[in-house]
Order: C-alpha cells, then sequence, then structure tokens
C-alpha cells in the first residue's frame, strides 16, 4: 500500500502542521498507566520540529460523546509531552470546538506568530459533538489552522471522523512515520509473510477476529483459536458450555471456519466458577458433548492444548496474536495465556517474527515481562482487526485520495 508520507515534503520550515495523533492512553485518577502510544507518537512530532515546522497537534482521550468531559481533558497527557519532548507546550483550546468568531481569530493569531520548531494543543477533539459525524464545517475549521496534514494516529484511522478522514478533503495530507510504520509491518502478514505463518486469536469479542480469520486463512498455515472465538465455535458445533461467552452473530461462520484443517481448536480447557474458586480440566472430544453446565463457563485453554499450540509456534517463521486464551482478569484463567506469551516471546526476535497488538496482548505480554523481545507491538486496537481484516480504514483512504487530487 503507497501512503504519502510526510518526508515527502521537502521544505517544512515555518509550516503550520496539523497533527492527528492517538495518545489515548489509560488514565486511574489522572495519572496516566502506560505511555505507549504517547511515545510512539514522539518520531513524527520530532521531525517536523527538527525541519522547523509550526505542530498543532489534535487527539482525543477516551469517549467524551460529544461533552466537556473534565476528567477527559487532555493536561496529563500533554504534561506527558512536555517531559518526553523536553519542550514548552500550551494547550491552545479546551471548548466544545464550536469557536466563536473571536476565538477563532485568537486562534488563527496565535498560530501565526508561533516560532518554528513549536508545539501546541487543543483539548480533546472528542469534546465538539461534530467530531464523530465528520460535518464538514468542523473538518473546514479544523483545516483552516494548517498547511497541511499529518495523520499519525494508527489507532484511531478506522473511525470515520471529522479529526481522520474529514480533513484531507480540505488540506494536503500526509502519513505520519509511526502511521507508515504500522502499515508497512501489517501489510507484509496480507502479502508476503515468510512461512510457516502461525496466526493465535482470542478474546472475548469473536465477531472481530471471525474477519480476520477469513482474511488470513489462505495466507497462514495455521490459525490457533481460543477464547470467545473458540467458545462461539463449540457452542455452533453443539458441545453443551454452559454460561461461556459466545458471539451469536458469528455462530455459522465460526463452525464452518472452525472446521478448516488450517484452525486448530483447543482440545482441552479449564472450565470453572467465575471467581475461580473452583475449576477442572475438560477433555474436548470429537463428538460434541457437555463440556459443562450452567454456573460454569470456559474461562481458558487447558495444557494439552498449551502443547500442542506449542508445537506450531515453535514451527513458526511468522507468528501473529491478539486476543487472550481465556479469562485473564481472574487467577487460575491466566495460566494459558501466560504460557502462550511466553511460548511466542521466546520465539520472536530471531526465529519467527512476532507482531502483537490488543490491550489484553500487550498486557499479557508485559506480565510475562517479555515485551523486548517481540519484534513489533502494533499501536492499533480496532484498527489493527480491521486493517487485518482487509478493511478499508477511512483514515489511510482519505490521505491516499487526498495524494490524487492534488
Ligand atoms: C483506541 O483506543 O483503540 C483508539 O483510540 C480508538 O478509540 P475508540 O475505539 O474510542 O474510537
Amino acid at each position: 500500500m503507497q501512503i504519502p508520507s510526510i518526508k515527502r515534503v521537502r521544505n517544512l520550515k515555518n509550516k503550520t502542521v496539523l497533527l492527528r495523533v492517538d495518545c489515548n492512553v489509560p488514565l486511574l485518577r489522572g495519572k496516566i498507566l502506560d505511555d505507549t502510544r504517547i511515545r510512539a507518537s514522539l518520531p513524527t512530532i520530532q521531525y517536523l520540529t527538527e525541519k522547523g515546522a509550526k505542530v498543532v497537534v489534535l487527539a482525543h482521550l477516551g469517549r467524551p460523546n460529544g461533552k466537556v468531559v473534565r476528567k477527559l481533558r487532555l493536561d496529563p497527557v500533554i504534561k506527558r509531552y512536555k517531559t518526553l519532548l523536553k519542550k514548552d507546550i500550551q494547550k491552545i483550546y479546551s471548548g466544545n470546538f464550536r469557536f466563536s468568531k473571536r476565538k477563532l481569530r485568537a486562534i488563527h493569531t496565535y498560530i501565526q506568530k508561533m516560532k518554528a520548531g513549536g508545539v501546541v494543543f487543543f483539548d480533546n477533539i472528542r469534546f465538539s459533538p461534530d467530531e464523530k459525524n465528520n460535518t464538514g464545517l468542523l473538518a473546514e475549521t479544523l483545516a483552516s489552522f494548517g498547511d497541511i496534514f499529518v495523520l499519525d494516529g494508527f489507532a484511531v484511522a478506522h473511525r470515520a471522523s471529522a479529526s481522520v478522514s474529514g480533513i484531507p478533503l480540505f488540506l494536503k495530507s500526509y502519513a505520519g512515520v509511526l502511521l507508515q510504520q504500522e502499515i508497512r509491518e501489517l501489510s507484509t502478514l496480507l502479502t508476503k509473510p515468510s512461512q510457516p505463518f502461525v496466526t493465535i486469536l482470542g478474546g472475548a469479542k469473536a465477531e472481530t477476529k471471525i474477519p480476520i480469520i477469513a482474511c488470513l486463512l489462505p495466507k497462514a498455515k495455521h490459525i490457533l483459536i481460543g477464547g470467545g472465538v473458540a467458545n462461539t465455535y463449540f457452542s455452533a458445533c453443539g458441545y453443551k458450555i454452559g454460561d461461556s461467552i459466545i458471539s451469536k452473530v458469528v455462530k455459522k461462520e465460526a463452525k464452518l471456519y472452525g472446521k478448516k484443517q488450517k484452525v486448530i481448536t483447543p482440545i482441552d480447557v479449564i472450565v470453572g466458577t467465575k471467581n475461580g474458586s473452583h475449576y477442572r480440566i475438560v477433555d474436548v472430544k470429537k463428538t460434541p458433548h457437555t463440556i459443562c453446565k450452567k454456573g460454569e463457563a470456559i474461562y481458558d485453554i487447558g495444557p494439552q492444548t498449551v502443547l500442542l499450540y506449542a508445537r506450531y509456534i515453535k514451527q513458526a517463521k511468522t507468528l501473529l496474536w491478539n486476543g487472550a486464551m481465556g479469562y485473564i482478569e481472574q487467577e487460575p484463567y491466566t495460566m494459558g495465556t501466560d504460557a502462550i506469551a511466553r511460548l511466542f516471546g521466546s520465539r520472536s526476535k530471531g526465529r519467527a517474527r512476532g507482531i502483537i497488538g490488543g490491550g489484553e496482548t500487550i498486557a499479557s505480554m508485559e506480565y510475562v515481562g517479555m515485551t523486548d523481545m517481540v519484534d513489533y507491538v502494533s499501536t492499533g486496537g480496532g484498527a489493527m482487526l480491521e486493517f487485518l481484516s482487509d478493511k478499508t480504514l477511512p483514515g489511510i483512504s482519505a490521505i491516499i485520495q487526498s495524494a490524487h487530487k492534488k
């Protein structure tokens, strides 16, 4: 996929660059719990400031749904940027983006007077009631603040919002360093993965993983499934699985894909109570049977499944993982996911190229202390899933189209 890079622009000196990043980080009482996404956006900001651009940043935090929500102000994030970039960074606006004429003039004047290499932020763009609906008016107003637009927030590229896919209709637009890197890494999986390519898919929402199975099936040597994806397959085949999480809407597809030779399903599972007070291993036989009754659910893959999946992981040259194998919020149901994380980490950086993405997957890799052993950690949650399902991401297509137009 060819996307115009910001590095293509010859002279950035004193140009005002409107930059959309994704710094949607987890916060607890105003404290940032993990600043990975902030750090991932630094190379583009550094590149722009070193070239003498004036950088005006747009970003979101959480889902304030068009209202100004105090807890979702960008201040803690801006503070972290200040520390990491060692720069004085001002927030130039903190309302709902329905600017009065006076305010609009004031912002334009402020930006005009900015020094080359300066960085400023608007507050959370999702405070705007017009961001999600992508009203042309908001996009056009935002576009008036810059000379060019750069999209670097891969994690938000699947949202057709004003600040993502709206602005490129009005401004010459480019991809930032991170967006390009994400496209490069993930495209390799879709086009020329080194074989054997082994994909591991889990997580609660089977409906987000089924399209990936459909898309990767011709490319992957094996797809190992766990979590809600496996549960949905079992349920569709007629196994009784008590209160286990399933996605009814994709039962038909789960059965269809689960029966493919390349798709490997659990041969044993951990069944128990939600609070983990009682649990046991249940073998999964070929002919459908009762795995557990109401009051119990499947909460993890079992030890024989870990051994089976290890055999595939140990042969892989390319590895992709998204989604926990079980209910990792509760001990002892973390065991299967932790084991997969260790196997994945051990095989990555060397014998296989290992790529992970998704909050739970990244957290599990962190938990076993092996994140550094993984080749690439995608910043995209939903965006990564949609990219790997071969869907068109509105942010990416807007940038490509903007290049064709001008
Ligand atoms: C994310 O956290 O995946 C991105 O920031 C997008 O957030 P959203 O799902 O609220 O659009």
